[in-house]
């Protein structure tokens, strides 16, 4: 081997291990996150977040700016507070909420009242674009600006006027993993005014369900057939993918070096339908819980009434489907079944995009690429 050859080979190694161990500490930045927040089924908050909560009682609106995974978190951000703080018969509390992707923000004109809080989402709390929306309406216009990061004490941090840490630790690997579950869990955790045992306590229990499903390592996760390995083996030369989804679900898509789109479910018939054949795997990402779990059932299965437009199945593409434990009714149609554990509707997400990370993972390094290091990227974006 020559010398070049050999570098090239360890660092790549070394990247792949840490990738991989960034995925796995998901559970512990979930509990990070929840320290001192979530205590028991019965009470949780921070003092922070009280007194941001106290400064925005009135707003008409609440428009969340971020880029990449960020913004990703951010539309999950946006269920989780139209459903859980957003739901107030009081129309007084009602919270709608915007996100909005920060580099477009920033040099449109948007109709902002004064009152509307912005809160910009960012791992690295550097990247320019989610920064200078803040610098441009929200300090001059003395709007409250609120922050979501990971880096203490980053340009982000200090630039808002509140805020919370996500407390995920340094990362690393170029495509975020940790810093994408942590901003979700903690939007859970602030969010939770009137604190709801059952919900509360399923918070709890969700570091180690996440725990759970990252041990299997998809060496032996209960699948239809085989493991998630075995899965990426199939798919490694895959050009593209289309992860379909719908409420909480449908923010959630992941890279490896495969374009990979994310798309509502019932869009699929407005578009996407067309692209999918035996080379483009589509994952559906259906709980039971889900309330449209038996149209999500249909979209793998029936076909269209409208258009005559067959569904995935139909149309010859591999589907791979991510359900709930003791859920066997899409063994047959599915190609792969991935099962997590039961949750709470809004807690989904963080458990289902476990096996996507690792898919993505696997696949990315049976390509030989270097998981850290995408080509033409940068951990974070400070120039625009
Ligand atoms: C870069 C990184 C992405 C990241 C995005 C936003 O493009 O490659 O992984 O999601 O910046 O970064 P932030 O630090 O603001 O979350």
């Amino acid at each position: 081997l020559r010398p070049a050859v050999l570098l090239s080979a360890i660092s790549r190694l070394i990247s792949a291990a840490s990738r991989l161990q960034e995925i796995c500490e998901q559970p512990e930045v979930l509990e990070n996150a929840m320290r001192g927040r979530v205590t028991n089924r019965h009470s949780a908050g921070s003092r922070g977040c009280r007194e941001m909560a106290e400064r925005w009682p009135r707003a008409p609106r609440i428009i969340v700016v971020a880029c990449g995974t960020s913004h990703h978190a951010g539309l999950i951000g946006e269920y989780l507070l139209e459903n859980l703080a957003g739901c107030s018969r009081d129309a007084a509390e009602m919270m709608p909420c915007e996100v909005e992707y920060a580099s477009e923000f920033r040099y449109r004109n948007p109709i902002l009242c004064r009152e509307d809080v912005l809160i910009a989402i960012s791992q690295s709390g550097e990247t320019a674009d989610t920064r200078s929306r803040r610098r441009r309406s929200g300090k001059s216009a003395r709007r409250l600006c609120l922050g979501i990061c990971n880096t203490v004490g980053s340009s982000i941090a200090r630039e808002t006027d509140g805020g919370v840490y996500l407390h995920a630790g340094p990362e690393i690997g170029v495509a975020s993993t940790k810093a994408f579950s942590a901003p979700a869990g903690r939007a859970d955790t602030d969010l939770r005014r009137r604190g709801n045992p059952c919900e509360l306590g399923a918070m709890l229990a969700l570091p180690d369900q996440l725990r759970f499903v990252l041990e299997q390592k998809g060496t032996v996760y209960e699948m239809a057939k085989g493991t998630v390995y075995e899965m990426a083996k199939v798919f490694k030369y895959a050009s593209n993918f289309l992860f379909l989804g719908r409420g909480y679900h449908y923010p959630l898509k992941e890279i490896s070096y495969i374009h990979a789109e994310g798309y509502p479910a019932a869009e699929m018939k407005h578009g996407p339908i067309a692209l999918i054949d035996q080379f483009m795997p589509v994952v559906i990402i259906a709980p039971t819980s889900d309330p449209n779990y038996r149209k999500l059932v249909s979209n793998i299965e029936e076909a269209s009434a409208h258009g005559g437009g067959g569904a995935v199945r139909a149309r010859g593409g591999s589907v791979i489907a991510i359900t709930e434990e003791d859920n066997h009714e899409l063994d047959e149609q599915c190609e792969y079944v991935m099962r997590v554990p039961s949750t709470a509707d809004f807690l989904m997400p963080l458990l289902c995009v476990a096996p996507l990370q690792l898919m993505a993972y696997y696949i990315a390094d049976m390509r030989q690429c270097n998981v850290d290091q995408p080509r033409n990227l940068a951990k974070s974006v400070t120039v625009e």
